[in-house]
């Protein structure tokens, strides 16, 4: 383990050149333009893997974006590990706010990262953290260490919900066969407090549509006669929130699965510093539905949040129109037991029924994902604890977070097997916002934790095994 750890510690300023090449590619799974990025971007993955050391290496076409795998497999009496992230990113826009384009990484000292930290688009989410577990197992392989059987699968569709790896795990049941699977793409509550996520929300997403006359109308000559659907757009997602900050809908609730008083109490134990929150973020203010602390709102709600809203004039200047339609993006994030479909048709439900007459309304399911908790209690949970606290130097709290990986539900029911969400991001590293960073100080602990988790776990297993 010390030359691995050496073998690390060695390289660390050529490894930041490396993963910027990764940075370059502007790999946007949402957007049709980038279909060659995407491929570009799987290929440098798979050319890392084989310089890593993987064998099998491969670029699987699927009906969407492509999925690389790779594996080391080198005793079938050593457990498997699948290591799984995403080489695709979110959109860049609003592109005037980044400091430095998305695409060129550049490494900046922060008042949070006064080691550095690389900018640019999935510095964090999430090719460098996969990037992490790139050289963490080229340390071990180059060092002959290998406590484990490695298997690699990242995707290009995380951030559009996963549409096509369902049916590539339904069909690769073989290849992709593990003892667990251990993912980083999540966060830390800050990097002298170490965590591991013990849970994430699911996801449904909508997009609405709002139609009044069959034309633009000049705001003069019909304005007041003829319904604005910008302004009943607006009344209608107003009406999906109660003053407690509850949504509406309703069944909305009916499944949610209530987090116990236990639970609770152990949520609020979470370091957590309002006050801090507050101004990192400049905000007076937080909000949110009454009777639950910041972490219970991010950690075990559900909610609901316009993503974007458009029609009619945007463009500088004035002009006076009543516009034929508006338009949002929904999406809702959910807790245990809620369902994304069934959430999506009360959601559908409920906004027709509210809709006067005088608009038409339509509503399309976009995408979505199922909440999960992963157990604690397990050698692959504790073999993460352990790593963590070997590097850090003290235990990880386990936390419950608000972002959501859908994927993660989907490998329960395929593959039959949990995960381990061990992240080393932070919040602030805004991740889908301008600016997006990646602290140094996260690549590298990453990197030099991993070869501990497959230490542990192996030893773990092993004793298990022969207890
Ligand atoms: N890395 C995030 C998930 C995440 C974010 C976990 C914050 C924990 C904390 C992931 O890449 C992501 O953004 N997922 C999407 C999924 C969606 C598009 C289906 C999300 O949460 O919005
Ligand atoms: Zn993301």
């Amino acid at each position: 383990m010390e030359k691995v750890q050496k073998y690390i510690a060695d390289r660390k300023n050529a490894m930041v050149e490396e993963l910027n090449e990764w940075l370059r590619i502007p790999s946007i799974s949402s957007l049709p333009d980038h279909k060659e990025d995407m491929y570009k971007a799987a290929e440098w993955a798979k050319a890392a893997l084989i310089r890593s050391g993987a064998e099998n290496v491969n670029v699987y076409k699927t009906e969407g974006h492509p999925v690389v795998y790779g594996e080391k497999l080198t005793d079938p009496d050593k457990p498997t590990v699948l290591v799984y992230g995403h080489y695709d990113v979110q959109p860049v826009d609003p592109l005037d706010l980044w400091d430095n384009p998305p695409f060129e990484p550049v490494v900046k000292k922060t008042d949070i990262h006064p080691e550095g930290a690389i900018f640019g688009r999935g510095s964090c989410d999430d090719k460098g953290q996969v990037f992490m577990h790139f050289k963490a197992f080229e340390a071990m392989v180059a060092n002959n260490y290998l406590p484990v059987n490695f298997k690699f699968m990242i995707e290009g569709e995380e951030e559009i919900g996963s549409p096509h790896l369902g049916k590539f795990c339904e069909e690769n049941k073989e290849m992709l066969k593990n003892d667990m699977i251990l993912v980083s793409d999540t966060g830390i509550i800050s990097n002298s407090i170490p965590s591991i996520t013990s849970s994430l929300r699911g996801l449904s997403y909508v997009q609405v549509e709002v139609t009044g006359a069959n034309r633009d109308l000049h705001s003069g000559t019909y304005g007041g006669a003829v319904a604005n659907p910008i302004n009943i757009l607006c009344d209608l997602i107003s009406k999906m929130m109660d003053e407690n900050k509850h949504i509406t809908i309703p069944g909305f609730y009916d499944k949610v699965m209530e987090a116990g008083k236990e639970e609770r109490e152990m949520i609020n134990k979470a370091p957590f510093d309002l006050e801090d929150y507050k101004s990192k973020l400049d905000i007076k203010e937080v909000f949110g539905e009454t009777g639950f602390s910041v972490m219970e709102r991010t950690g075990i709600r559900p909610t609901l949040d316009l993503n974007g809203i458009w029609g009619g004039f945007t463009g500088e200047g004035a002009k006076t129109v009543l516009p034929s339609k508006a338009f949002a993006k929904v999406s809702m994030r959910l807790v245990p037991n809620q369902d994304p479909k069934e959430i999506a048709e009360l959601f559908e439900m409920y906004f027709r029924s509210i809709a006067p007459a005088y608009v038409k309304v339509d509503v399309k399911y976009l995408h979505g994902g199922l909440p999960v908790i992963t157990p604690i209690d397990t050698p692959e949970y504790k073999a993460a604890e352990m790593a963590m606290e070997k590097t850090f130097g003290i235990k990880p709290v386990s936390t419950r977070e608000g972002g959501s990986i859908p994927i993660i539900a989907t490998f329960e029911q395929v593959l039959g097997t949990k995960s381990v969400l061990m992240g080393f991001g932070l919040d602030t590293d805004a991740i889908h916002s301008p600016n997006e960073h990646y602290g140094l100080f996260n690549l590298y602990r990453g990197m030099e934790t991993i070869p501990y988790f497959f230490k542990y776990y192996s030893e773990l297993k092993n004793s298990a095994l022969n207890s």
